[in-house]
């Protein structure tokens, strides 16, 4: 690649994005409105790659045959849902080893300290106090190294990555300090429009698929019938009026999951319903999810079918990735000083 030839005419450089998701089962509405879609959506302004997080997902214990099957699955349907493989990079964490290279070699740019701060760690400790091993406390250098290998510019996060972010951030900046500038420091990307979906039976916590009440989540593979039934369950309150309003929780995340798969705002919304209970309304989000994830659900119909397509893909992105990725590993290698093999 040819760096001494600085024209003007050359175009600006895109900006690279770089996200992963762990594909440790059902991904759900929450994940999609929350994050899935928002990187659609930004495959033409930059220079995106994304990743299956598998490495990340052993940190917790996996079923072989599930978790062959869930990231499979994953891998077909954020694919169904619009990640486009002209434009975008999408791979398998584990089919691109410069990760867990570059990892190994972050921790020991990390300090015990640090790791021992995060608190998804903590959270995860305890939740899973029978199986505290090394990976879980390692996470964050992992995370930091797959940021690191593409020197992405910007990274997609939600609240509950913002710390391993600034860690990443951390890591890098020390790094380049000891040796000369090698990483570029990654940025949090907040994104114009972001949604954070709650749980239809607790609207103060998460929507997650972790929920042992599985009517408090949607999936995106979930039947239309059973996406109608959870959200004629969902919690609301007694007030009975379609408003956003503090205090309202339940109705809140549902004006907000409407808002997403519609783009109405919420004064339209509110204008909608006046005069409506929350039988219709929660009928008519039901219908409007179960809308918006009809075209999805017969893509992901289709490609789960044809498994040798699916591995060209997966196949060829993990091939560009490591190209990509390779780069910087060399560099690092070479600045701390390895024996050239
Ligand atoms: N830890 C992230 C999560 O569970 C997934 C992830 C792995 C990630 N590597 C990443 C996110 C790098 C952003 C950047 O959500």
């Amino acid at each position: 690649m040819s760096t001494t030839n600085e024209t003007s005419t050359q175009p600006e450089r895109k900006k690279v994005i770089f996200s992963a998701i762990q594909p440790s089962g059902t991904i759900t509405l929450g994940n999609y409105l929350g994050a899935l879609k928002n990187w659609i959506a930004l495959q033409d302004e930059f220079r995106c790659i994304f990743a299956l997080a598998d490495l990340h997902a052993i940190t917790v214990r996996q079923e072989p045959a599930k978790f062959r099957h869930n990231t499979l699955e994953a891998y077909a349907l954020l694919l169904a849902c619009g990640i486009d493989l002209e434009k975008s990079i999408f791979f398998i964490q584990s089919h691109v080893h410069t990760h867990a290279e570059l990892a190994w070699i972050l921790n020991c740019y990390t300090q015990f300290g640090e790791l021992s701060r995060m608190t998804q760690f903590k959270d995860k400790s305890a939740k899973h106090a029978d199986n505290i091993n090394v990976g879980l406390f390692a996470y964050p250098s992992l995370m930091a190294a797959d940021i690191l290998l593409y020197q992405a510019d910007l990274v997609p996060v939600g609240a509950d990555q913002k710390q391993h972010l600034e860690l990443s951030r951390d890591i890098a900046a020390r790094f380049n300090g000891a040796y000369s500038p090698t990483f570029t420091i990654p940025d949090p990307y907040i994104p114009k429009t972001g949604a954070r979906i709650m749980s239809l039976q607790d609207p103060t916590k998460k929507m997650s698929k972790s929920d042992e009440n599985a009517n408090g989540w949607i999936a995106l593979l979930d039947k239309p019938e059973d996406i109608m039934r959870k959200f004629k369950r969902a919690v609301t309150d007694s007030d009975g009026g379609v408003r956003y309003a503090e205090g309202k929780d339940g109705v809140n995340n549902l004006m907000g999951i409407y808002s997403c798969v519609t783009e109405k705002r919420y004064e339209q919304i509110e204008t909608e319903f006046e005069g409506k209970g929350y039988g219709d309304f929660k009928t008519a989000v039901a219908e409007a999810v179960i809308e918006h994830l009809r075209p999805i659900q017969e893509r992901y119909a289709q490609l789960i079918q044809d498994k040798a397509y699916l591995q060209s893909c997966y196949a060829e992105s993990a091939q560009k990735a490591l190209s990509i990725s390779q780069r910087t590993l060399s560099k690092v290698m070479k600045k701390i000083g390895f024996l050239p093999g």
